[in-house]
């Protein structure tokens, strides 16, 4: 698996795949986002300046992804509650998706991205944390699936921890066609410098 960081220009020629893993793999439980490609690129294009993007690649292939920017220039909606509890977004680094296509989870390139990501961060930013947010749902949702794996796993072993006090509360369609407003808990983790 090949990882690779796209320049701005880089970015906006690879909209369309990337706008393809976040359309396919937030349609999934605990997502269930039904989004739509025009959104998509919008969004996705705001990386091109102000963020990260690096790709996974199975040979041309795009396995997965991770995107991020600092906090400060993410949506209102994210930066509030920052700025609610007394935090500074700016110190704050958002990471925006990590998402693999099914058949590449678990061989290891999702911690490969994050900490080439995390690496890319310490050199190139002054943030002092590293963040992401987590779509909190009832223990018995009906979309549940059976074999659910949580991503809380993955950021424990990665030294995230939920950060108290701090949730965001965003509203998107769903797959069933409702519009429904989700609490997000943030996870962070402090930036060492060497
Ligand atoms: C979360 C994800 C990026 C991890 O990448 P990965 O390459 O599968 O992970 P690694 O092989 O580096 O590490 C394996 C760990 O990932 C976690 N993991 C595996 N599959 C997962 C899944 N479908 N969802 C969440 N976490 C998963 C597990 O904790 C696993 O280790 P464990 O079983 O010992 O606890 C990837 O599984 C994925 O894309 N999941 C779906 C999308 C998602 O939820 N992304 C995060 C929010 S944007």
């Amino acid at each position: 698996m090949l990882i690779r960081e796209l320049n701005g220009h880089e970015i906006i020629a690879h909209l369309d795949q990337l706008a393809d893993l976040r359309l396919g793999i937030f349609r999934e439980y605990p997502y269930l986002y039904d989004g739509n490609r025009d959104g998509e690129r919008r969004y996705l294009g705001s990386y091109a300046g102000k963020g990260l993007v690096l790709l996974a690649l199975d040979t041309e292939q795009v396995a997965g992804a991770i995107t991020g920017m600092s906090l400060a220039d993410e949506t209102p909606a994210l930066v509030a509650p920052f700025h609610a509890a007394g935090l500074a977004p700016q110190e704050y680094f958002y990471i925006g998706e990590l998402l693999l296509y099914a058949p590449y989870r678990n061989h290891g390139t999702g911690s490969l991205l994050l900490t080439r990501l995390e690496q890319l961060v310490e050199e190139r930013t002054s943030c002092r944390h590293y963040c992401f947010a987590t779509v909190v749902r009832p223990d018995n949702h009906p979309e549940k699936p059976v074999d659910f794996v949580s991503i809380e796993r993955f950021s424990h072993r990665h030294g995230y921890r939920l950060l108290p006090g701090v949730s965001a509360r965003i509203a998107w369609q769903e797959i069933d066609g409702q519009t429904t407003t989700k609490r997000l808990d943030f996870w962070q983790k402090e930036v060492k410098r060497r």
